[in-house]
This record gives structure tokens, sequence and C-alpha cells, in this order.
């Protein structure tokens, strides 16, 4: 991975981070619910310079049949790179990362979806990363969020991700590509606000006791501010007139 420069100062001494912004603030986030007319639901989010697209397909029938199950639907999730997002050309083929995220996204909005409600079928969400700047997974985790509730699927609540972390032991909020690499911590989160639900928590790094929950309070209160974007995000669509 390119970007890492090892005279970066991280966290200067008026405590103003390698991107001008403070220790508790989020990059700029902007979510627009709908989009894509072909998909059932659908949501693109820009997270920084992250930039993703998010499709849903479903309820649907399962192919093969075998993958169903009688009892509940199914969620399968697909996080895919576009060779373009980052720096060094990525391989298109398939990574293990890219298999590892798409089961840590499925995982988190799981708890989100009442896969009861439709069982025999399958909820497909088809992410596609444009562009890649540290906090994809939680940047697509909020889009695909957003997506699902578009497509109508019913769903407990939805899941707002942002990342805490640490820089020059000092605990930050939205980690960004350049402290991800540098950086001595990061906490990518996912959080249900309603439900009062933590549905991703990783951990790159090392924390104290104190730091590691620090970081959890930090990365909670970020996602009720992501949260609220998610919601106006659908509220624009749904009431507003910014909708399709
Ligand atoms: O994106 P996220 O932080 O969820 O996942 P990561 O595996 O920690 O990757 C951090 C960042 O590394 C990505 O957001 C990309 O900007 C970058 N990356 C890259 O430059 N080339 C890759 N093949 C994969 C990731």
């Amino acid at each position: 991975m390119g970007g890492r420069d090892a005279t970066m100062v991280l966290l200067d001494e008026n405590g103003i981070r390698c991107d001008g912004r403070k220790i508790d603030e989020p990059r700029r986030i902007m979510i627009k619910a709908g989009g894509l007319k072909n998909a059932d639901g659908s949501a693109y989010i820009e997270f920084g310079d992250n930039k993703i697209l998010v499709g849903v397909f479903g309820p649907r029938d399962v192919h093969p049949k075998h993958m169903s199950n009688t009892d509940t639907g199914i969620l399968r999730v697909r996080y895919h790179m576009e060779p373009f997002s980052v720096g060094e050309r990525k391989n298109p083929a398939p990574s293990r990362r890219e298999i590892e995220i798409s089961k840590v996204i499925k995982e988190a909005l799981e708890p989100a979806v009442m896969l009861e409600k439709f069982p025999r079928t399958a909820v497909d969400v088809f992410i596609e990363i444009l562009q890649a700047d540290g906090g994809t997974r939680c940047a697509a985790l909020t889009a695909a969020s957003v997506a699902l509730a578009d497509a109508g699927i019913p769903m407990r609540d939805m899941v707002a991700a942002i990342a805490a972390g640490k820089v020059a032991d000092t605990v930050i909020l939205d980690v960004n590509n350049e402290e991800d690499q540098a950086g001595q911590a990061d906490m990518p989160i996912g959080y249900m606000p309603s439900a009062e639900k933590i549905t991703l928590l990783q951990l790159d790094g090392v924390l104290t006791p104190e730091e590691y929950k620090k970081c959890v309070e930090v990365g909670v209160e970020g996602c009720k501010l992501v949260y609220d974007l998610q919601k106006k995000a659908l509220n624009d669509k749904y009431f507003g007139n910014k909708g399709d």
C-alpha cells in the first residue's frame, strides 16, 4: 500500500491532524439514497475521499435452491474494489481482503435486517468501491444500510459506522488512510443507535484498556453523527425534493 510518509506529522502541537481536522472531527460525509434504477434499493456515499456505490437486490429467489433456508432469508454481501480505486492499481481478481470485508459487513448488517420475514429468499448487497482512502468498510456499511432501507427491506435499525483510532498517543475519530497506515490503532465500529447495539468492532493496533474504552465511546458518538446523515439521505429522497 502506498502513501506512507515517515516524516508526516500526524498530530501537530495545536492538536491538528495531517488533513487539518481536530481530533474528534469526522471527514466530510455526503450520503445519497437511491440513484440506480435497476436496483431495488441503492445509495451513494462520499466519506472524505472514499466514494462508494451500493446496490441492493431482493428479497429474491435463491439459486442454487439448496443454499436457501426454509426458516429465514439470507443476506449476501459482495464488497468489491475497482482496480482504479487505489493509487497502486488493484488486481481485479477478488482478494482475501475483499472476501474478509464482505463477510465482516454481512455479519454487521445481519442483526439489523429482519431476515425472518422473508424465508427461502436472499437479499443481495453489491458494494462498489470507486475510490478508497481509509475506512472503506465503515463507509460501505453505512451506505449499505441506507440502500437496504431504500429497498424497503424490513429493518430493526440502520447500522451507522465510523472508525476511532490512535495517533501520537491520542484517541481520534474517523481514521484516514495516512493515519491508518502510520498511526498506532484503527478501530472500525458499526452501531445501531436506536437499538444501542454494536454490530461491528475490529481493532488493528495496540491500545491500553482506557484507550480501548475511549475509542468505543468516541466511535459510538461518531456513529450517531453518521446516523443523522443516513436518516437525512432517506428523508431527502422520500420527503424532500432531491430524490429520484
Ligand atoms: O478501507 P478500510 O480501512 O476499511 O480497510 P483497510 O484494509 O484497513 O485498508 C485501508 C486503506 O488502504 C483502504 O481504504 C485503501 O485506501 C488502502 N488500500 C490500498 O491502497 N490498496 C489496496 N489494495 C487495499 C487498500
